[in-house]
C-alpha cells in the first residue's frame, strides 16, 4: 500500500509517497507566497495551502496505482491561528510561528497572568509565535474579527478538515497553542478563559497515529482516490520530523535545519525544564518532548545568499570556505527576532568582527556558523538540565550541505548521524499515517524498520576546541547588543 505524508511548510507544501516498508517513490513540492505586511509580521492565506495541496496530491499519485493508497497524514508548521466563521470561511490571513506582533499580549500572559501559572496549565511560558498570544492580539486589535471566531485551528488541522470534515488537533501541535495541558493531554480550560474564548472553538484531539477520518467521499473522486482513504492526525512538522528521523524513545535528538532550526529531544515520562526556556511538548509517538526553537536558520543562508549574494549556488559558495574555526566574523541569526532561549521579538541580525581583508567567503561562513553556535544555545539549555547528548539526527534543507553538518557536529562536538532521507516532516507524516491504518503497530516499530543511519559525522577534536572558543566569544554578543535591539526595533 502508499502512504501520502504532507509536509506543510513556511515556503511550500512539499508532498510525498511512500510504499508500507518505508521506500519513498516521489516527492512534490509546491509553493505559496509568505507575506510580512509590518516588521516582524508574517501571513499566509490558507486557502493557498489548501489548493497547492490539492494539486499536489493530484500530481504525486498521477504515476501510481491510485486504488493502493491507504492513508495521508502530515506535519505541519506549529502554533500558526488560522480561525474560521461559522460558514467555515477563514475570517483573516493566517498569523504564523515566526510572526513577532505579540509582543504585548506575551508580556501580559507572562507577567500579569504570570509564568508559573502558565507552566502550570500548560507546562509553557508565552512566545511570541504561540498561539494564545495571537488570539489575544486579535481580540484587541480586530474585535470584529475575534467576534466571528467560531473554530480556531492549526495549519495542518485547516487541510485535514477540508479532507474529512473532522474538526481535529493532535497532541504535539496542540501543545504550541499554549491552550493545551500538555502533562494530561487535554486542553486548559483556564487558559480557554483567560484568552476568552469556549472549549467548543477548538479541534477534537488525537494522539498524531490515530485515524480521525477518510478522505471526503466527493474529494476523493476529484483526486483519483478511492472513498476508504484513512486521514491520520499527524504532527507538529518537529515532532513529525522527528518520527521521521526515528528520534523516538528516551533521550534521542534530531536537529532541524529549516525556515527555523530546532533541536529535539524525545523523552518517555513528562518532564519541564524549570525555567522554561525549552518547550515542553508531547511527541507524536505517545510520549513527550523538549525542544529549543530558532526562528531562523537555514531561512538565514536563503536570505544571505538570494537577497544579499544574489546567487542560488549554494554548494559553490560554501567551497571558498576553508577556515573553519578561525573565523573572526561573527553573525547572529535574529532575522524575525528570536525564540529559543532568548525569547526577544526585538533581537535582530549582526554582523560584527569585519575587518579590511574580510573575505565574502568569511561572511558566509559566519552566517551558517552563527546558525550552528544559536542551535549551541538551546543545547546548552539541555546539558543544564542534566540531558546527557552524544550524538544527533539531522533533517531539514540545511541538512544537504556537508560542511553545515560538519559545523554542527564541531561546534556542539557531537556525533551527527545522516540519515538515508532527510525528508523528516514528509517522511514522518507518511509514517503516521501507516501506523493508523495498521500497517505498523506503533511509531517506534515503524521508526525501527523504516529509518536508516547512513553516515556519521564525528567531532574532530582539534576543531571542537577552536569551536569552544569561538563559541565563548559569540555568547557575549547578544547580551551586549540586547539594549541595542530594544531602540533599533
Ligand atoms: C517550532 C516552530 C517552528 C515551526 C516551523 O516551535 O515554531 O519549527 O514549526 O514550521
Amino acid at each position: 500500500m502508499y502512504y501520502i505524508g504532507i509536509d506543510l511548510g513556511t515556503s511550500a507544501i512539499k508532498l510525498l509517497l511512500m510504499e508500507g516498508n518505508g521506500k519513498i517513490c516521489n516527492i512534490v513540492s509546491k509553493e505559496y507566497p509568505l507575506s510580512f505586511p509590518n516588521p516582524g509580521w508574517s501571513e499566509q492565506n490558507p486557502y493557498d495551502w489548501y489548493d497547492q495541496m490539492i494539486a499536489g496530491i493530484k500530481e504525486l499519485v498521477n504515476d501510481f496505482d491510485t486504488t493502493k493508497v491507504a492513508g495521508i497524514s502530515f506535519g505541519g508548521q506549529m502554533h500558526g491561528l488560522v480561525i474560521l466563521d461559522e460558514n467555515d470561511n477563514v475570517i483573516r490571513p493566517a498569523i504564523l510561528w515566526n510572526d513577532g506582533r505579540t509582543t504585548e499580549e506575551t508580556d501580559y500572559l507572562n507577567n500579569v497572568i504570570g509564568k508559573d501559572k502558565l507552566s502550570e496549565y500548560t507546562a509553557n511560558i508565552a512566545f511570541a509565535g504561540f498561539t494564545a498570544p495571537k488570539i489575544l492580539w486579535v481580540k484587541k486589535h480586530e474585535p470584529e474579527n475575534f467576534a466571528r471566531i467560531k473554530k480556531i485551528m492549526l495549519p495542518k488541522d485547516y487541510l485535514a478538515y477540508r479532507l474529512t470534515g473532522v474538526f481535529c488537533t493532535d497532541v504535539s501541535d496542540a501543545s504550541g497553542m499554549l491552550l493545551f495541558d500538555v502533562k494530561n493531554r487535554c486542553w486548559s480550560k483556564e487558559m480557554c478563559e483567560i484568552c476568552g474564548i469556549t472549549e467548543d472553538m477548538l479541534a477534537g484531539i488525537y494522539e498524531s497515529y490515530e485515524k480521525v477520518g477518510c478522505v471526503k467521499e466527493d474529494l476523493a473522486k476529484e483526486l483519483g482516490l478511492t472513498d476508504h482513504v484513512a486521514v491520520a492526525a499527524g504532527a507538529g512538522d518537529n515532532a513529525a520530523a522527528a518520527v521521521g528521523t526515528g528520534t523516538v524513545g528516551e533521550g534521542r535528538c534530531n536537529i532541524s535545519l529549516g525556515t527555523s532550526g530546532t533541536i529535539f529531544i524525545s523523552s518517555k515520562n513528562f518532564r519541564v525544564d524549570s525555567n522554561n526556556a525549552l518547550h515542553a511538548f508531547a511527541h507524536a509517538d505517545g510520549t513527550y518532548h523538549l525542544m529549543g526553537c530558532m526562528l531562523s536558520a537555514a531561512s538565514c543562508n536563503k536570505w544571505w545568499m538570494e537577497e544579499i549574494l544574489q546567487t542560488k549556488e549554494f554548494a559553490k559558495e560554501q567551497a571558498d570556505i576553508t577556515k573553519l574555526g578561525e573565523n573572526h566574523v561573527y553573525f547572529l541569526p535574529y532575522l524575525m527576532g528570536e525564540r529559543s532561549p532568548h525569547n526577544n521579538p526585538k533581537a535582530r541580525g549582526t554582523f560584527i568582527g569585519m575587518t579590511m581583508d574580510t573575505t565574502r567567503a568569511d561572511m558566509t561562513q559566519a552566517v551558517l556558523e552563527g546558525v550552528a553556535f544559536a542551535l549551541r544555545d538551546s543545547f546548552e539549555v539541555a546539558k543544564s538540565l542534566g540531558i546527557d547528548i552524544k550524538r544527533t539526527k539531522i533533517c531539514g534543507g540545511g541538512a544537504k550541505s556537508p560542511l553545515w553538518k560538519k559545523m554542527i557536529a564541531n561546534i556542539l562536538n557531537i556525533s551527527v548521524d545522516v540519515i538515508e532521507s532527510e525528508e523528516g516532516p514528509g517522511l514522518g507524516g507518511a509514517m503516521l499515517a501507516a501506523v493508523a491504518c495498521g500497517e505498523y503497530a506503533s511509531v517506534e516499530e515503524a521508526a525501527g524498520k523504516i529509518v536508516k543511519v547512513i553516515d556519521t559525522v564525528e567531532p574532530d577534536p582539534v576543531l571542537a576546541a577552536k569551536y569552544e572558543e569561538r563559541y565563548q566569544q559569540f555568547k557575549q554578543i547578544y547580551p551586549a547588543c540586547k539594549p541595542l535591539f530594544d531602540i533599533i526595533a
